[in-house]
């Protein structure tokens, strides 16, 4: 077993991964499967965003790296150090990327209850 092993993950050299949303892409960094909590880098292009009000399975938590990433319903905009917080089961979105964004995302537990309408694809929701 390695699970005592130090990790070092250059995220410039993994691959942008699309899901099934338009506009978004991920880059998975580290996983729980017992829990389901994860931390992702994610990317909304300019113009994408998720289209729908929602809530979360667990807490999530994202810090801005880049871009412009709005919260429309409640004009929370996620600037470059921005830190946001979503505690579980509070509904949130739709959001708008006013800019292309990279996030740095984690969620304490798994994403979400079910299945978002918005994805295809259930992988799309871990
Ligand atoms: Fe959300």
């Amino acid at each position: 077993m390695f699970r005592f092993r130090e990790i070092l993950v250059q995220t410039g050299d993994l691959e942008w991964l699309d899901k099934t949303l338009a506009g978004l892409s991920h880059k998975p960094l580290w996983r729980n499967e017992e829990t389901g909590a994860s931390i992702s880098l994610v990317r909304f292009t300019k113009g994408s965003g998720i289209p729908l009000r929602h809530s979360h399975a667990s807490n999530q938590f994202m810090f801005c790296i880049a871009g412009r990433y709005t919260y429309t319903s409640t004009k929370l905009t996620l600037t470059p150090g921005s830190f946001y917080w979503n505690p579980k089961g509070c509904l949130h979105g739709p959001t708008l990327a006013e800019e292309d964004s990279v996030l740095l995302e984690f969620y304490d537990g798994p994403h979400y209850p079910t299945q978002p309408e918005w994805y295809s694809s259930e992988s799309d929701t871990i």
